[in-house]
């Protein structure tokens, strides 16, 4: 009589701990999707702030030109791995994100790819020193964003 009651105790005690533990898991998973929405729209806001002071120099001529150098720079490093902010499922609870880039993944990549190069192109145009390349090297790294945030993005 004893036996079987300390088994079925036994079970419960493994039963509770396994939902407890499951329990404790799905909060984490909600977490951690909660963090690295955080962190990404963190990440595109840096980004977007740069192209904003590069904006200001390259096309309205504030007398920051010192600094294109560094905020080229800034986006090149930031835009390395887009990819990398949106792990699947990461379209839930709090973001702009479509759930249309886990369907289209290859696009997206491709759409990251091109924003990555644009940075690139600028900010070599800047370290050679080569002003006229400038403007166009900035547009085309705008409609790079652009492009992405038109089918991935929500309005
Ligand atoms: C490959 C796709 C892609 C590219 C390229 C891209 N973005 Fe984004 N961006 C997104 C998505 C998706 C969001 C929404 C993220 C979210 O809400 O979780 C976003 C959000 C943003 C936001 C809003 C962040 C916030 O506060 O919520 C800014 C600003 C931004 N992007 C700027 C830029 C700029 C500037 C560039 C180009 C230099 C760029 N992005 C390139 C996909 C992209």
């Amino acid at each position: 009589m004893e036996k079987p009651l300390r088994f079925l105790t036994a079970a419960s005690v493994a039963g509770t701990l396994a939902l407890g533990l499951g329990a404790v898991h799905s909060v984490h998973a909600f977490d951690e999707h909660e963090a690295t929405i955080d962190y990404r729209q963190g990440v595109m806001r840096s980004i977007g702030g740069n192209v904003g002071s590069i904006a200001a120099v390259v096309v309205d001529g504030a007398e920051f030109g010192d600094n294109l150098e560094m905020h080229t720079r800034h986006l090149v490093d930031l835009t390395a791995d887009i990819p990398a902010l949106f792990p699947e499922g990461s379209d839930f609870p709090d973001t702009d994100a479509k759930e249309e880039i886990w369907d289209d993944w290859d696009r997206f990549k491709e759409l990251s790819q091109d924003t990555k190069d644009a940075a690139e192109a600028l900010h070599a145009a800047v370290e050679a020193g080569d002003d006229d390349e400038l403007p166009i090297r900035f547009r085309n790294l705008g409609q790079s964003c652009q492009a992405c945030h038109d089918d991935f993005r929500r309005d």
